[in-house]
């Protein structure tokens, strides 16, 4: 974490004109969001998810002079979800103080100046306070390599967690800045992974795995952000719209959904 001192950073952030704004799968990004948010003082009505009334985020933010923006990483990309969103409403971020927020499970590189790099293609001009990158159990559950073998590995993260988040919180309402991300990892990042895996975060997949272990109880069609699943007849369907945040994977009572992998191997249920 490099940090930069009060001199040579922006202006502090006020609590009552600071808002938040994330998109989550599983809740990690919206756990560390919160703490963030609850540490600069943010009020708890004004740290808002991009599955929240349009209307309410877009009043929220109008009211913002600083905006934490957080997302989990995948392959140091942001779901397509989030890139969505931020295509469509990025000018709602226009002329504020960015702080971005994103949770990974094992490697982050640069995927925290995703959002800064996004809103700048647009032509938005906005200031960015910090850059956050904040380690959170995996939450890919359908693949044996991605499973921890450390049963303590989700406290000790909460826990590693929660201290850099109130450290973040500290240095920014100190006047200072926080920029984990560096400009300088923009290679590396794009040579480990967006060269491969661009195409297949940045699209809407549409390979979902559904068992015969589905009994149609609708929790999955209820969880999905993107509407992706429905009941007809006797059968779950997908329309091609996910975004792969393992969700409807994770809560499946039934073990019955899979996306990258072919079989689940076990089932987060958030921090
Ligand atoms: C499709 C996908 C790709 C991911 N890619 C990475 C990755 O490249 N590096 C990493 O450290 N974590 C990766 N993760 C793990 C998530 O970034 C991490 O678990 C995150 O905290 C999940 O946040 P959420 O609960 O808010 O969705 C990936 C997760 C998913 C679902
Ligand atoms: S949550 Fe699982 S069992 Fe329930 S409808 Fe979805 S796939 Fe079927
Ligand atoms: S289908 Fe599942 S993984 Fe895909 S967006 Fe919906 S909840 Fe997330």
């Amino acid at each position: 974490m490099t940090a930069e001192t009060p001199a040579a950073a922006g202006r502090t952030p006020s609590p009552d004109t600071t808002a938040a704004l994330y998109f989550s799968g599983i809740g990690n990004t919206r756990y560390a969001v919160n703490r963030l948010a609850r540490g600069l003082g943010v009020k708890d009505e004004n740290i808002l998810s991009i599955e929240d009334d349009e209307d309410r985020v877009q009043e929220t933010l109008a009211h913002a002079d600083t905006a934490i923006v957080a997302h989990p990483n995948y392959m140091c990309l942001m779901p397509k979800i989030m890139s969505d969103y931020l295509a469509q409403h990025g000018t709602w971020l226009a002329n504020k103080d960015i702080i971005t927020l994103v949770t990974y499970a094992n490697f982050f590189f640069d995927a925290d100046l995703q959002v800064a790099r996004l809103l700048r293609k647009q032509g938005i001009s906005f200031r960015a306070q910090s850059n956050i990158s904040i380690q959170m159990p995996m939450i890919v559950c359908d693949m044996k390599l991605m499973k921890s073998t450390d049963t303590d590995i989700q406290s000790t993260l909460k826990a590693k967690a929660d201290r850099k988040l109130d450290e973040c919180a500290q240095i920014i309402l100190a006047g200072g800045t926080v920029h984990d991300g560096q400009e300088s990892d923009r290679l590396k990042a794009f040579l480990r992974q967006r060269m491969f895996y661009q195409g297949r975060i940045q699209k809407d997949f549409a390979r979902l795995r559904i068992s015969d272990a589905c009994t149609r109880c609708g929790a999955c069609v209820r969880a999905c952000p993107k509407q992706n699943l429905t009941i007809r007849e006797d059968r779950v369907v997908q329309s091609g719209h996910c975004t792969q945040c393992y969700r409807c994977a994770n809560l499946c009572p039934r073990q019955a959904i899979t996306l990258w992998g072919k079989k689940i191997q076990w089932q987060y249920k958030g921090i």
